[in-house]
């Protein structure tokens, strides 16, 4: 069996060449350790679910110094406490997210060695791991809402030396301590809590992502108050914040009534169906328009589609690319937001949402266009 540590250099030059700062981070961190069992999805299940999977006698670096993120906790189910019989079928509620993007994100974030550092989402403990390693763990702040997960990363962390200050919080809520130069989130939330803010000395810097959008954002604050900065060119996804153990239930019982009803109000579709998986642009600036409206999706063996958007008041939409209509029902009309922010979007020329510029202010988190004329509310 040859030494972890030979595939965590490996792993380390994949991933550090544009942030050589964190090589010696990222080659000297047992991840292994941080993650002994994670859950993969079972192909072809339904419902989809999840098995669990521990390292491979004959590989055992293989995966967990694979530049891939895993998935540890699904539902209210940690694999560590899994048997290999359970098959979850809920949303992953933790994981150890890919290095080469806690990597770049920790590369924006820039710390000094002075700084004090919040890393958000504690997770496996794996960026506490790397931020604890460059800046000795009396600079670094770890907070995740999930107790197991805290003194999980805290016994792991402890048994190769790193000792960042792990702590059980909701960070939507407060946090602990008001002191930092840098936060960084491997969580998503909207709005960025203002507590973050009020925590964050002048001149430090915010690196986060906003739910349901794949957007990743960094920004500085300044000697105002308000911190500005910009939608980075790379993407970034991550599971949203909880405040419970598990996410709420998906939308079944909304999308029960969605699935083949008339509705309240049938039309044409004008166009074409949008690809909401495909154009992430759209769908991004759907979900800031549009906060939390769960789409589904389903392509017939003729080729045609139905695109379902359903929502928490019991709105819902369907739209079917063979009849060419559009079914709607409950309080709001989703289809026709869509069709609106859709219409603005190619109105403003189709802007790379890249460009955006961020300001987070004390009572106002907004994103604007490129050329300053379309402003979305976070
Ligand atoms: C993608 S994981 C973090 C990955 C981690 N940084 C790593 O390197 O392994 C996201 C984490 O955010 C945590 N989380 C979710 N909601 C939260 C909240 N309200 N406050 C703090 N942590 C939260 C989850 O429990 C989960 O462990």
């Amino acid at each position: 069996m040859t030494d972890w540590t030979d595939a965590a250099r490996k792993l380390a030059e994949e991933i550090t060449a544009a942030a050589p700062e964190w090589h010696d981070s990222v080659s000297s961190t047992p991840r292994h350790q941080l993650v002994p069992r994670w859950w993969e999805p079972i192909p072809d299940s339904y419902p989809f679910a999840w098995g669990l999977r521990t390292p491979q006698p004959d590989q055992p670096w293989a995966e967990t110094y694979a530049d891939e993120t895993l998935v540890t906790r699904v539902g209210s189910l940690h694999a560590d406490r899994a048997d290999l019989s359970d098959r979850p079928t809920g949303l992953p509620t933790s994981s150890s997210t890919l290095p080469g993007l806690i990597v770049r994100m920790l590369h924006l974030l820039n710390p000094g060695k002075q700084d004090r550092v919040l890393d958000v989402g504690t997770g496996s403990g794996y960026s506490a791991a790397l931020l604890a390693h460059r800046l000795g763990g009396q600079q670094v702040t770890s907070i995740d809402v999930d107790p197991y997960l805290v003194d999980a990363a805290r016994e792991r962390l402890a048994a190769f030396g790193r000792q960042p200050h792990l702590e059980v919080a909701d960070a939507t809520r407060s946090l602990p301590d008001a002191d930092y130069d840098r936060i960084i989130a491997t969580v998503s939330v909207r709005p960025i809590p203002p507590a973050w803010l009020e925590a964050l000395r002048p001149g430090g810097m915010i690196v986060t992502t906003i739910i349901g959008t794949s957007l990743l954002i960094s920004a500085q604050k300044h000697a105002d108050g308000v911190a500005r900065g910009r939608v980075q060119p790379e993407s970034a996804t991550f599971m949203r914040t909880r405040r419970e153990t598990d996410y709420p239930a998906r939308l079944d019982n909304v999308y029960d009534a969605a699935r083949d009803q008339p509705g309240t109000e049938t039309r044409q579709l004008t166009g074409t169906l949008p690809d909401l998986w495909e154009d992430w642009e759209l769908r991004c600036l759907y979900e800031l328009d549009t906060p939390d409206v769960e789409n589904r999706s389903a392509t017939r063996d003729d080729g045609s589609q139905l695109l379902w958007l359903l929502a928490t008041d019991g709105s819902w939409a369907r739209a079917d690319s063979e009849t060419m209509t559009v079914h709607q029902s409950g309080p709001r009309r989703l289809w026709d937001d869509l069709e609106r922010v859709q219409a603005r979007w190619t109105a403003a020329g189709h802007f790379p949402l890249h460009g955006m510029t961020v300001e987070l202010g004390a009572d106002r988190h907004t994103l604007t266009s490129p050329d300053g004329t379309w402003t979305l509310e976070l």
